[in-house]
């Protein structure tokens, strides 16, 4: 159902790369929800060329930029803005990658050129979004920023590796930007926490199946999915949450603030 909260507003989209996307989800909410979007994604992420669906449906442009490079996200700010006739009212960072991850390297044993790769993509990439929309005066007043984060930020999840880091990075550059953007021009800045969800990204994640059981187990509502992170970041860019700013805003079914669940108890007694 749509309630046409996102009316008038323009918004750029990081990181949709296939259906299971969460970005993929929002971006479809957003556009049901009356949004003018822009995708963005990587060069290599665009070459697998399934954005173009997504595109269509939205009626968006597809800019390609990769996070790490000044230069691409100076041209994806400034195309969009070329794009809408001015600033936009939200941003939505949903982009995360581990080398360490994909390679299946030990915490223990981390290869920082890895790290440092990882941590540009996964975390740093959401400063430079943010240093380079400032700079270009990218943001309308009130405009509102979402990025996603894991709960492993905050607790230990060993085999989330070093993606554990750079949520931990991404969370505090929401706090201390979303500082900044706030006193200088009333932009929210914000985490969503999510439950673990079955995205590529999700998946590459050593036992991923045991991640996705246990937090069902462990959440009172059971797993928020996709599409429910979808709504809650459409609440998040909407007017009704205008004072909400430099939180971490677990949506993740009650998970974070469980200690045990009758599920889990019963499991441990068998
Ligand atoms: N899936 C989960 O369980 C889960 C849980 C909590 C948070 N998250 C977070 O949600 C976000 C989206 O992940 P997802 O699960 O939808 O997976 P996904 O694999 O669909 O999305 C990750 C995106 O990052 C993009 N990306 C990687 N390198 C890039 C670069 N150099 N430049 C631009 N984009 C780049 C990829 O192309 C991809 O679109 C990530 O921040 C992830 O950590 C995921």
């Amino acid at each position: 159902m749509a309630y046409n909260l996102l009316k008038g507003k323009k918004g750029i989209i990081f990181g949709a790369l296939n259906e299971q996307s969460i970005a993929w989800k929002v971006a479809q909410r957003c556009h049901e929800e009356g949004a003018e979007i822009v995708l963005t994604n990587s060069p290599l992420a665009l070459r697998m060329g399934e954005l173009n669906k997504l595109a269509e449906e939205c009626n968006a442009p597809v800019i390609p930029a990769d996070v790490t490079s000044n230069e691409d996200v100076t041209n994806l700010i400034t195309k969009s803005m070329e794009y809408f006739g001015g600033g936009v009212d939200f941003v939505l960072h949903s982009i995360g990658m581990s080398v360490n991850v994909r390679k299946n390297i030990p915490y223990t044993e981390n290869n920082y050129d890895f790290t440092h790769k990882g941590l540009d993509i996964s975390a740093l990439s959401f400063h430079r979004v943010l240093q380079t929309a400032m700079k270009l005066d990218a943001i309308n007043e009130w405009g509102s920023v979402v990025a996603l984060t894991y709960i492993a930020a905050q607790r230990v999840f060993p085999d989330y590796n070093d993606m554990a880091d750079n949520k931990a990075y991404l969370e505090s550059i929401a706090r201390n930007f979303g500082y900044q953007y706030g006193v200088k021009k009333h932009v929210r800045i914000n985490t969503v926490s999510q439950s673990p969800t079955r995205t590529t990204a999700g998946n590459g994640v050593k036992g991923f199946d045991g991640f996705v059981n246990y937090a069902e187990k462990m959440s009172p509502l059971g797993n928020a999915d996709a599409n429910q992170c979808a709504d809650y970041c459409v609440s998040l860019f909407s007017d009704l949450t205008k004072m909400v700013t430099m939180q971490n805003l677990f949506h993740d079914g009650g998970f974070s603030f469980t200690g045990v669940t009758a599920a889990v108890i019963e499991q441990m007694e068998k």
